[in-house]
């Protein structure tokens, strides 16, 4: 038998975001020896696709994290391979889940040095496009970068600052939720070199990793801890501006300060939508030309 393995969902639940999937919360064991040869071959495919694209484009520490972790030496690999690594390198530690976790689980694993990875791959029909965080993603997206020392203080700091702000208020949550978006997953870095992408969801997507840096479309704004806490961000389309950090040691010093006053700040202010660009306080690197860009809501 050939087909994909498929993750345990529980039920449907109404939420803000529509319809959607709840899955099981709890650690599984990956489950190896059932992959598919087509589920191995999802990976291979994606693997090569990105290491093609992303010399060059994703900044040096990415790439060693993925050299390091051996992550194309052929098939998915298994999760214990790659923590023996990881836990010598920086204490990180990552446990299979079925899918999307609550805030206050997620935060809890990440507040502990665990990262949560979904166990399941995408079908072959999506390799350009899924609506939830599959194992390409939270492997090759996220955890390279878990092997820099500092970024793997930050997403820990992070995990802790998600439990304060779980306790402050939904608005405190989604102020924290934007800085994750605009960083961990959509962060680009300037280098010495050059622009390069950092965020996990740039590198793990094959048109947003030209997108993100050529592209004449979308801002390239230079990170401002409230000023990302309060701009809004697309989820259904590539993002309208990127935010760009001059080294991973600004960003864990930005982000230390309690955010307390800052939640406070922002209670009930207006924020920013995802396109816009503040011409008074924002260093611009690139004033995108906003061509093609969706006008409905954000996020
Ligand atoms: N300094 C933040 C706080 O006081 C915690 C935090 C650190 C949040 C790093 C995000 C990233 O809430
Ligand atoms: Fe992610």
């Amino acid at each position: 038998m050939d087909t994909a393995a498929t993750p345990r969902k529980i039920e449907h639940q109404q939420t803000d975001r529509g319809y959607v999937p709840v899955y099981a919360t709890g650690v599984v064991e990956q489950p190896w020896a059932d992959y598919s040869r087509t589920d191995h071959q999802v990976w291979d495919t994606l693997f090569k696709r990105q290491c093609e694209m992303l010399p060059g484009r994703a900044c040096q520490e990415f790439l060693d994290g993925v050299a390091k972790f051996g992550l194309g030496s052929g098939g998915i690999p298994r999760f214990a391979d790659i923590n023996r690594v990881l836990t010598r390198a920086t204490g990180w530690e990552l446990v299979a889940v079925e899918g999307l976790l609550p805030d206050e689980v997620f935060f809890d694993h990440l507040a502990h040095r665990r990262f949560p990875v979904s166990w399941w791959i995408r079908k072959p029909d999506q390799l350009d496009y899924l609506s939830e965080p599959d194992l390409f993603h939270d492997l090759f997206g996220h955890v390279p970068l878990l092997l820099n020392p500092v970024f793997a203080d930050y997403m820990q700091a992070y995990g802790r600052g998600g439990m304060k702000a779980h306790a402050v208020g939904p608005e405190a949550l989604m102020n924290l939720t934007r800085l994750y978006w605009y960083t961990v997953e959509f962060g680009l870095i300037h280098t010495p070199q050059g622009m390069r992408i950092y965020g996990a969801g740039i590198v793990s997507s094959k048109g947003e990793s030209t997108y993100s840096l050529d592209s004449d479309a979308p801002n390239r704004i230079g990170f401002g801890l409230e000023r990302v806490m309060n701009t809004r961000y697309r989820i259904d389309t590539y993002q309208q501006t990127y935010f760009v950090i001059d080294s991973f040691e600004q960003l864990f010093e930005a982000t230390t300060p309690d955010f307390t006053p800052i939640y406070a700040r922002l209670c009930g202010a207006t924020a920013h939508a995802a396109a816009e660009v503040l011409d008074d306080t924002d260093r611009v690197y690139h004033h995108g030309s906003h061509e093609g860009f969706a006008t409905d809501a954000d996020t």
